[in-house]
């Protein structure tokens, strides 16, 4: 049996794609599944110079015989699934009035039961081989508050939220972490499409940096819980998200009134001078 591998679902665009760029620098060969054969032979072709090891699968994380079949076979070639990174997922965005059922089982599909199915097999042949592991799961922060038109997307991205702590939890015995990674919004083609003016504009107004993510500062976090992160941390959810869980009142970022300065003292208030 092989070393092992790296594996990145969603590997062929976006945040996927920045994680599997460093990935590729590893140690471990790299596996990228995603079920855009375009977009991956492309991404493939890329990271694969240098010498570095890469490769590509078409594969449909919504579909659970396909999973199993496509960890089989890397499995078999490569060795246990050492470190995992949960990442194909697509959105919706649709009034809470609008939403039908089938939006839910579309959504679900990929982001919850795709991404279970992969965890599943993976943490399966982890645990068979010993040795432990790291899985990182993509939740959002849609899945930490309420944001308009997320009833379906941040619901299942809620769902990874507690399935990274209930895997966490049984597989920490293992030798096997897993945490999750919410991000805020990040320039990705998934962003292009769903975002119109209104939306980003909205997301300006409450990103603490008041800018969007690039997908290469998500990716730094999740390369290294995947890779180098202790095993000792586990079952975590961390917001990379430009402040955006972290916010209470928020004003303008830059403007006036968060330079403004007022004491309240004893029930009376004084407006004192900004140094
Ligand atoms: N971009 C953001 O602002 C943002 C914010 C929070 C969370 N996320 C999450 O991060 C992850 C990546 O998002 P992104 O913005 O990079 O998306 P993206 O659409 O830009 O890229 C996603 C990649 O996943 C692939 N994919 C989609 N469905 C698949 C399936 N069923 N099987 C295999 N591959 C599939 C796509 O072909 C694509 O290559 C998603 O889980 C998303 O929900 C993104």
């Amino acid at each position: 049996m092989g070393a092992g591998f790296a594996l990145v679902t969603g590997g062929a665009a976006g945040i996927g794609r920045a994680v599997a760029e460093r990935l590729a620098a590893g140690e471990l060969r790299l596996v990228l599944w995603d079920r855009d054969e375009a977009a991956l032979e492309r991404a493939v072709a890329e990271l694969g110079t240098d010498g570095r090891r890469v490769e590509g699968m078409v594969v449909d994380v919504a579909r659970e015989e396909v999973v199993v079949a496509a960890m089989e076979s890397c499995c078999q070639r490569l060795g246990p699934p050492r470190a995992v990174v949960n990442n194909a997922g697509i959105g919706l965005q649709r009034p809470l009035l609008s939403h039908t059922l089938d939006d839910f089982r579309r959504i679900f599909a990929v982001n919850l039961f795709g991404l279970f199915a992969v965890l599943r097999e993976a943490a399966r042949r982890l645990v068979a081989a010993g040795g432990g592991g790291r899985l990182v799961n993509l939740a959002s922060v849609a899945g930490l508050r309420g944001s308009v038109g997320r009833a379906a997307y941040g619901a299942s991205k809620a769902a990874v939220v507690n399935l990274t702590q209930v895997a966490a939890v049984e597989l920490a015995r293992h030798g096997i972490a897993v945490n999750a990674v919410a991000p805020g919004p990040v320039e990705t083609p998934l962003v292009r499409v769903m975002h119109t003016p209104a939306t980003r504009a909205a997301w300006l107004r409450h990103v603490p940096a008041g800018r969007y993510g690039e997908p290469g500062e998500v990716a730094e976090v999740v390369a290294w819980l995947a890779t180098r992160a202790p095993h000792w941390l586990t079952g975590q959810v961390l917001a990379v998200d430009g402040g955006f869980a972290a916010g209470g009142l928020l004003f303008e970022v830059a403007g006036e009134e968060a330079g403004t300065a007022l004491v309240a003292e004893n029930g009376k208030e004084r407006p004192e001078e900004t140094p």
